[in-house]
């Protein structure tokens, strides 16, 4: 087994090449290597969710994941969940529900919605609670994230 990679991938639309131990997680690629620190460290062992990234539109828990297996992938985090740089229409509703409180959790979660919202704009409550299975907040009990979420598939119905 080589101990170093040449990875090749994108990351938010740019086309990252690097060498790279052959053991790297991809949380620690993204975080350490290009200092994309919106992903983050929670268990670390695949239960919280904290890590979630995009890898080729899909969730994915970065902290169990090699950054070899992504060889060629697209990768979107936090970072690049908006072409533009603004605020995701996920995050708008987070904040104007207070779905967020110390937040550790809400960059995983923006993610997993995010890909959940692109794969079907107009999810059940059911198919909202599925995408949220991997996704642990500490903090808001989750009734105002899925009020958050609920308003952004299904505008104007009651939360
Ligand atoms: S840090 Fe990856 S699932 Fe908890
Ligand atoms: S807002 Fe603190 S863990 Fe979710």
């Amino acid at each position: 087994m080589p101990t170093e990679i040449t990875l090749r991938l994108q990351i938010n639309g740019e086309q990252v090449r690097r060498i790279i131990p052959a053991n790297r997680s991809l949380l620690d690629f993204i975080r350490e290597d290009l200092r994309l620190t919106g992903s983050k460290h929670g268990c670390d062992v695949g239960d919280c969710g904290a890590c979630t990234v995009l890898v080729d539109g899909a969730p994915q828990l970065a902290c169990i994941t090699l950054a070899a297996e992504c060889e060629g992938a697209a990768i979107r985090t936090i970072e690049g969940v908006t072409d533009g740089g603004g605020l995701h229409p996920i995050q708008e509703a987070l904040h104007r529900h207070v779905g967020a409180q110390c937040g550790y959790c809400t960059p995983g979660i923006v993610m997993a919605m995010t890909s959940l919202l692109e794969a079907d704009p107009h999810p059940s409550d059911s198919a909202i609670n599925e995408a949220l299975g991997s996704n642990i907040c500490r903090c808001t009990g989750y009734t105002k994230i899925l009020a958050a979420v609920r308003e952004v598939a299904r505008p104007g119905s009651p939360s």
